[in-house]
């Protein structure tokens, strides 16, 4: 009598498959799902009251950002444009259209838009725009591809690892400061390289990771 029946190939087989399957299995959630996207929020884009694009008012009429994000070099938050700022425009053209019937009602009853939040952190981290600015840190190194968006929608996790991989090494995100407002910069032959802009601008990245810094 064998001491394998015929059988045993079989639930090797089956074993051994199962063993692979699991194996990928497990890779995919490990390295795969974590870089997709979906857990993180990336691409995540909210309802809002008027479909605004940065890709119509910033590339294209060429619009820089403190002209809505008013306080974004002064203070700890960017802040939103008031409906006057739109009616500037859009009191001359598009007069009749559809989609802006909430900002000529918001204007007229003079009640703000409510825009939905697409960058929001926990409350108990700390965060301030204008020493970013302040330090050479363009807007595009954190909300990515905002001159191109038709639909404005979250390009970073905002993750604390994410917060840290700069803190740690900011030189590579530096830029000269008149082009930390230009959504489509790029980095050229001529670009100061980034350790001379951490000189310039006084960084000292040893104690950005300090808890304190963002956990105050
Ligand atoms: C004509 C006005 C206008 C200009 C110019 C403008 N924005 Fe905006 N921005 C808005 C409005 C309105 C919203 C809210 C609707 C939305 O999220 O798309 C917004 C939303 C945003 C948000 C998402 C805020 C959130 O909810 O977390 C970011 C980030 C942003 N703008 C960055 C920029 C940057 C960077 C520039 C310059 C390159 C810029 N904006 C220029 C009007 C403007
Ligand atoms: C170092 C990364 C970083 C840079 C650089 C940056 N932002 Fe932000 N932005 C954030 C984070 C993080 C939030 C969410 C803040 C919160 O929840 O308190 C945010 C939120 C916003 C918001 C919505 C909330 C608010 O602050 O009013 C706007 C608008 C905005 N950013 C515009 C800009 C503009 C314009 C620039 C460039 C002038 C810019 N950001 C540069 C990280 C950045
Ligand atoms: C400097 C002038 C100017 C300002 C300020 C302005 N817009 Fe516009 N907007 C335009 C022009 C021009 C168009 C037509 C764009 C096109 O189709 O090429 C437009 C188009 C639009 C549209 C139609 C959809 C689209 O993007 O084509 C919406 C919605 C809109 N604007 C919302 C707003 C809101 C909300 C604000 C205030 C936060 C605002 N605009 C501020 C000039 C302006
Ligand atoms: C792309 C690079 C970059 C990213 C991303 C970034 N930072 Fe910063 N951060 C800097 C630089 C550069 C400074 C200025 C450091 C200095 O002045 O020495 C700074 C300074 C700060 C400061 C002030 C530190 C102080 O000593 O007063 C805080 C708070 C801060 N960052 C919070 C955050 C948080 C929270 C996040 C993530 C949501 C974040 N930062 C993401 C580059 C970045
Ligand atoms: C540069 C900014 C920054 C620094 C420095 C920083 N954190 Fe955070 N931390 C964040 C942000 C942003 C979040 C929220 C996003 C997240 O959960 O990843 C966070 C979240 C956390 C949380 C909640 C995590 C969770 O999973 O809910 C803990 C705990 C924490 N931090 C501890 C620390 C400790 C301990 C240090 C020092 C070793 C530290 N952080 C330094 C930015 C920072």
């Amino acid at each position: 009598m064998a001491i394998f029946g015929p059988r045993a190939n079989l639930w090797m087989n089956t074993a051994l498959v199962s063993v692979v399957v699991l194996f990928l299995g497990a890779l995919l959630s490990i390295w795969v799902v974590p870089v997709m996207g979906y857990n993180t929020q990336e691409r995540y884009a909210p309802e809002q009251p008027v479909p605004f694009s940065h890709r119509h008012h910033v590339t294209g009429l060429g619009l820089d950002c403190r002209y809505c994000h008013m306080t974004v070099e002064t203070g700890q938050y960017a802040g939103m444009p008031p409906t006057e700022t739109c009616m500037t425009c859009h009191s001359q053209i598009w007069t009749h259209a559809g989609v802006l019937e909430p900002v000529r009602q918001s204007f007229a009853e003079n009640i703000s838009l409510r825009w939905n939040w697409v960058y929001r952190l926990p409350d108990y981290v700390y965060f301030d725009h204008s020493i970013h600015i302040a330090k050479g840190v363009g807007c595009t190194e954190c909300h990515v591809s905002i001159g191109d968006e038709a639909l404005t929608r979250k390009t970073t996790t905002l993750y604390m690892s994410w917060c840290l991989d700069c803190h740690r090494n900011p030189a590579p995100h530096l830029r000269p400061l008149d082009q930390v407002f230009n959504p489509s910069w790029k980095r050229t032959a001529n670009t100061p390289s980034g350790t001379a802009l951490m000189t310039a601008y006084h960084i000292h990245p040893e104690t950005l990771s300090d808890c304190g810094v963002c956990h105050r």
